[in-house]
């Protein structure tokens, strides 16, 4: 045998040496999420090891990851019921606990780098991502609320807007609403290939933003299709994004490298509640390794060809030197 692959493994040296993926804290972004209230911490059942903070809580959280040399964060907020409407008015009303977050953050900690979710649903009575008209989602009429939540968020500090709803023409309409408003260095992040999936249960459990009715097949993406990515993709591309998401990340490999090859701009992939959630359950129950399955987890992602991850093992893997 003239080629012996084995010889590139025989000792933790030389498989270190021709190891192709390496992940860093700078790769992660840890979604977080909010409450309202005071020193409240309390856990989302479904995601063992995830709280849901109030604005107190969540400053001494970030500060912890910021020592682990974690500087990134997704914030999403778990809005009271009664703060609900049809158009999500709350979502930009100044003293709402998102904007309140976002500045709190940026105020004491100017170096961490705080990326906003834009999407109705959260704030939306109905639970869907879009304004909701005898059962259908208005797409036009929706782009001007997300427009007033990315440019609320841009005046509180958020350094990357990130639009999860997936409206046609939300990224050129966002980008247009934060240059005419001066804000031409926020940058913008989109779900591009956001697919109708299973396994964001645990996030709506988190949030209580699950919809009242009906399912988001007409906005998401069906988990059938690879080519819509890359029109997707495109469009987001023309409009205007700074990076490319897909989501969820460990069903969808293969749209990740699909669209690291067919496009310059950095890819992020979001490793989702449900993956965390059904990690969590098996390490639990004693049948998987925890520290193995989790690195194997975000490697994964990475070799795909996603740059940025936003995954909610995050700070576990920096507290605990997995990576
Ligand atoms: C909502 C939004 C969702 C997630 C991020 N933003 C859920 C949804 O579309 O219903 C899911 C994140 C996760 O599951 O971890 N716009």
């Amino acid at each position: 045998m003239n080629q012996r692959p084995r010889r590139n493994r025989k000792s933790e040296i030389i498989r270190q040496m021709v190891q192709e993926t390496h992940i860093s804290a700078a790769n992660l972004i840890f979604p977080l999420f909010i409450v309202d209230g005071v020193n409240q911490k309390t856990e989302v059942a479904s995601m063992p090891g995830l709280y849901r903070y109030s604005i107190d809580n969540l400053l001494r959280e970030i500060e912890s990851c910021l020592k682990l040399g974690l500087y990134s964060f997704d914030l999403f907020p778990n809005v009271n019921e009664e703060l609900k409407d049809k158009y999500a008015t709350e979502s930009y009303r100044e003293e709402t606990l998102y904007l309140r977050a976002i500045r709190e953050v940026k105020a004491n900690f100017p170096e961490a780098c705080v990326v906003t979710d834009v999407a109705m649903d959260p704030y939306s009575i109905d639970g869907h991502d879009g304004i909701v008209e005898n059962g259908q989602i208005l797409n036009d009429e929706t782009l001007e609320v997300l427009g007033k939540m990315a440019l609320a968020h841009a005046q509180c500090g958020a350094d990357i807007i990130a639009p999860s709803d997936m409206m046609d023409g939300r990224v050129g309409y966002i980008r247009k609403v934060l240059d005419d408003n001066g804000f031409t260095n926020v940058s913008i992040m989109s779900y591009t290939a956001k697919y109708a999936s299973a396994f964001y249960g645990p996030f709506r459990d988190a949030l209580n933003s699950a919809p009242k009715f009906g399912d988001k097949k007409t906005y998401q993406m069906n988990p059938a299709n690879q080519q819509e990515a890359l029109i997707e993709a495109r469009l987001d591309e023309t409009e205007g994004a700074d990076f490319l998401m897909v989501k969820p990340a460990l069903a969808y490999l293969d749209v990740i490298k699909l669209l690291k090859d067919n496009t310059q701009l950095p890819v992020a992939a979001y490793n989702v509640s449900g993956e965390y959630a059904m990690l969590k359950a098996a390490v639990r129950n004693g049948w998987l390794n925890e520290q193995r399955a989790v690195t194997e987890v975000l490697m994964g992602i990475r070799r795909a060809g996603a740059s940025a991850i936003l995954t909610y093992h995050a700070k576990e893997v920096l507290e605990n030197k997995w990576l």
